[in-house]
């Protein structure tokens, strides 16, 4: 029999005590603990659903040619990557299911080892342990080379969850020039992409994160790459479970095979809203407007507040800190959590992302405004 499987604990258990706390609050909780969009499902996409509704056949594990060409055309105007082919997109149920399963649809296993950031959406290290692979932190810094050292897989995430550090394009480059010399395939979760905060990328109306395919990343060769995205939030569709996977066509091939004998499809009417969704930018912008107004207020009140955001250039998310030390030691993710929720806000400790996060908590900037406004009046 093989080795038993070992996945983590969940630790949103452990955060139940100061939701308590923050609920005591008299003018209720303010929840900014998981990036769950409350947002409206913008109509075009809900319209979209409605005119597609009638679907009594199967869909396709591969996808309509519309929706992997609506990925395509995506990828050309916002991501500024050309040359991607219909034959190099799948659709996916959301992009945690991708992530889940990576490594068992590459056909990774025990003695395989699959890299995953230092401070980490949890879900990587968990797809490594489905694989009965094993996970190991890689600092894009400092990236291996010695014998035993090598992942199989490595995942990289820009805009980071939960930091929202963005990887540049040297930065990438250098990941993926590395990954070629030891034939390592690289998975780039980017969901958060259009969600950049730079100055120069709003003047431009343009993304700036940059993606694991573009050109002056990959020298034009998807070889050994995937680009994973998701419209959860960008379009407020986390309920959809609207995703999808582009890059290497002989690998995208493979995950298909594995994907088709599985089962692994995304419903025909949702196929439908993805290839409306990629279609249609004003949406996004939109929504986009409503993360960055929430953003600019809870920002400057934490500072107020004594935190210091680190990071946080890009993404859904405020990782903030205490600033300076409490009684000679930096302060812990748990005491933070503590001070918030006596002030009626829940937010997530940093190490539910990993020990290198333990200073820092993450604040979502999905609550509505109004919660959001309290929650800087609160910290004021
Ligand atoms: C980095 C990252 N990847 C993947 C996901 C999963 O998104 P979904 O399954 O909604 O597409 C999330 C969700 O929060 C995330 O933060």
């Amino acid at each position: 029999m093989s080795a038993p499987l070992t996945l983590p604990d969940f630790p949103w258990d452990t955060l139940r005590p100061y939701a308590d706390l923050a609920r005591r609050h008299p003018d209720g909780i303010v929840d900014v603990s998981v990036g769950t969009p409350v947002d409206p499902t913008p109509e075009v996409l809900r319209r979209a659903l409605a005119e597609a509704s009638d679907a009594p056949g199967y869909p396709t594990t591969v996808g309509t040619v519309a929706l992997r060409e609506a990925v395509c055309g995506w990828f050309a105007r916002r991501r500024a990557v050309p040359g991607l082919r219909p034959d190099g997109v799948i659709p996916t149920i959301g992009s945690k299911e991708l992530v889940a399963w990576l490594p068992t649809m590459l056909g990774l296993g025990s003695g395989d080892l699959v890299g995953i950031p230092t401070i980490a959406y949890p879900t990587y290290d968990v797809g490594a342990r489905l694989a009965r692979a094993t996970p190991v932190v890689v600092d894009v810094d400092d990236l291996p080379t010695g014998p035993g050292e090598i992942p199989a897989l490595l995942w990289v995430n820009s805009p980071s969850n939960p930091t929202g550090a963005v990887l540049g394009v040297a930065a990438l480059r250098a990941v993926v020039e590395w990954a070629r010399s030891h034939g390592v395939i690289v998975a780039s979760d980017e969901c958060y992409a259009e969600l950049d905060w730079r100055p120069e990328v709003l003047r431009d109306g343009l993304v700036a994160t940059p993606s694991i395919l573009h050109p002056q990343v990959c020298g034009g060769s998807h070889e050994g790459l995937l680009a994973v995205y998701s419209l959860s939030k960008q379009s407020s569709l986390a309920g959809y479970r609207a995703a999808f996977v582009a890059g290497d066509e002989s690998l995208i091939g493979q995950l298909l095979e594995v994907r088709k004998h599985a089962g692994m499809m995304v419903p025909g009417p949702v196929q439908a809203v993805l290839a409306a969704a990629l279609s249609d930018d004003s949406h996004v912008a939109e929504q986009r407007e409503r993360y960055r107004r929430r953003r600019e207020v809870l920002r400057p009140a934490l500072a107020q507040a004594g935190l210091r955001v680190d990071h946080s250039e890009a993404g859904l998310y405020l990782w903030a800190t205490v600033a300076g030390e409490l009684d000679g030691a930096e302060a812990s993710c748990w005491d933070t959590t503590r001070w918030l929720a006596e002030r009626g806000i829940l937010v997530a400790p940093g190490s539910f992302y990993g020990d290198a996060g333990r200073r820092h908590v993450r604040m979502a900037l999905t609550a509505s405004d109004e919660r959001i406004a309290h929650a800087a009046e609160r910290l004021r």
